[in-house]
């Protein structure tokens, strides 16, 4: 099979795609086909060995394990003798951790434990893009900031692939929600259900006077002083992220730094480590099922383009998520989403300015412009006669194509 291999720490030029042996899997293992993976700013961290520390874990000279990827969506192709709850063909989504990294590859092996179901309604590249992005966003806002109902939230780093899905996390469990992001991405993260946007190009979030019950921080670039200043009282602020350098002297620092202010008032700093569990996959599964939660695709490659896939998502600027397709029909999915591009109309798609009931033909497929509640694409999806549904809302006269790309995706692989 083909495979990302990598056997010295470096830039994205130390990974190849070579043909090697596929994996079998262990008693309680499951292999998979994999039909999307995405990355992670971990991938790259472990690319690089940096910060150093990550040597002392993944071997100091060079890599132990050689292989990359950790978000995995596919089918099961065979499953160990002990695995009781998936059976080949099951479509399924999870984490390659550990020794078992590799889901830059055709087939990758996984514990039955790190695995759930993929629910019907998304695809695998959206399944793709949840596991290590949502076990952190759901980690911190659940089980470090204590989330409730009618709480102030805000996310910083909201268009990334942790803010987009602590967005609309948060929203599931009731809570007025505040996302940071730039110019660029203010509309994408409104239509995720944010329901203020702060431009940080604008705006600086921790000098507007407002207060929140509950932060999670997943870039990390303001002092702890300028974050307890918009924290309420009894307010909570979740570390999920930020630039570690190459010693991680800055975040050891801020990190004892949270610890020693944590002492003092009832503000709790804490940073957050996720952990892979098959209940918050579980979970995630359902919020997709329901339509609460559903990820944001930002670009895709092929297997044999993950280092410049990498090499994007380092500049630090992805929309949502960034993942490796093994679907032929990629390329042309690719076109409508990266010309929708928000509020503009794609090209050769004729929508006559987002008029709902509006139809039109795109490379032969039937499409129909439906106006989108803002919480449910996934309602979309019902519209059998169509080939494509183009999910628009309307504010005042402009049509505002953001769920184009998602909603084409799905009706793409509507499983
Ligand atoms: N603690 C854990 O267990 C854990 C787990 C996973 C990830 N992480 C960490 O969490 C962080 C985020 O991960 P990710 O996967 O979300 O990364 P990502 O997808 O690469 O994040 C990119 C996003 O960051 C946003 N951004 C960049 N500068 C910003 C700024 N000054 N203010 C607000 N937003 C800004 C960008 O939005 P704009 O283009 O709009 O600027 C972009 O959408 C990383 O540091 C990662 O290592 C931690």
């Amino acid at each position: 099979m083909k495979a990302i291999v990598f056997h010295h720490y470096g830039s994205p030029d130390v990974l190849k795609c070579e043909e090697i042996a596929r994996p079998t899997a262990g008693d309680n293992e499951v292999l998979i086909k994999v039909r999307a993976a995405a990355l992670n700013p971990y991938d790259w961290h472990f690319m690089r060995g940096m910060p150093y520390l990550i040597r002392a874990m993944a071997g100091l000279r060079k890599p132990k394990v050689t292989r990359l990827g950790f978000d995995v969506a596919g089918q099961v192709e065979a499953v160990g003798r002990k695995v009781t709850q998936f059976k080949p063909g099951d479509p399924v989504f999870g984490a390659c951790a550990g020794a078992r990294a590799g889901a830059f590859a055709e087939y990758a092996c996984t514990s039955e434990s790190a695995l759930a179901m993929k629910p019907h309604n998304v695809t695998f590249e959206q399944a793709a893009a949840v596991p290590m992005c949502a076990l952190t966003a759901l980690q911190g806002l659940r089980d470090k900031g204590h989330i409730k109902p009618g709480q102030k939230v805000l996310v910083n780093g909201a268009a990334g692939g942790v803010g987009s899905l602590a967005v609309q996390i948060a929203k599931s469990f009731g809570t007025e929600v505040t996302g940071v992001c730039s110019t660029r991405n203010v509309d994408m993260v409104r239509s995720i259900g944010a329901d203020h946007v702060i431009d940080y190009t604008q705006q600086d979030f921790t000098k507007r006077g407002h207060r929140y019950d509950l932060i999670l921080d997943a870039v990390g670039n303001r002092p702890l002083s300028a974050m307890r200043r918009i924290l309420s009282s009894n307010g909570i602020l979740v570390m999920a992220g930020g630039q570690a350098g190459r010693w991680m002297i800055g975040p050891v620092a801020r990190a004892i730094q949270a610890s020693l202010l944590s002492r003092f008032g009832s503000q709790k700093l804490v940073g957050l480590l996720a952990r892979a569990s098959k209940e918050d996959l579980s979970i995630m599964r359902d919020l997709m099922a329901a339509g609460k939660v559903t990820p944001v695709i930002d670009r895709r490659y092929k297997l044999n383009e993950v280092p410049a896939a990498i090499r994007y998502l380092e500049e630090g600027h992805a929309r949502g998520k960034v993942v490796i397709s093994f679907d032929d029909s990629h390329k042309a999915s690719n076109q409508i989403e990266t010309t929708s591009n928000f509020r503009r109309v794609p090209a050769g798609l004729d929508t006559s300015g987002g008029q709902v009931g509006h139809q039109s033909r795109i490379r032969g497929k039937k499409v129909v412009v439906r106006q989108l509640p803002r919480q449910d694409p996934g309602h979309l999806l019902k519209d059998r006669r169509h080939d494509l549904v183009v999910g628009v809302y309307l504010r005042g006269k402009e049509a505002n194509f953001e769920f184009l790309s998602r909603i084409a995706i799905s009706m793409r692989d509507p499983r």
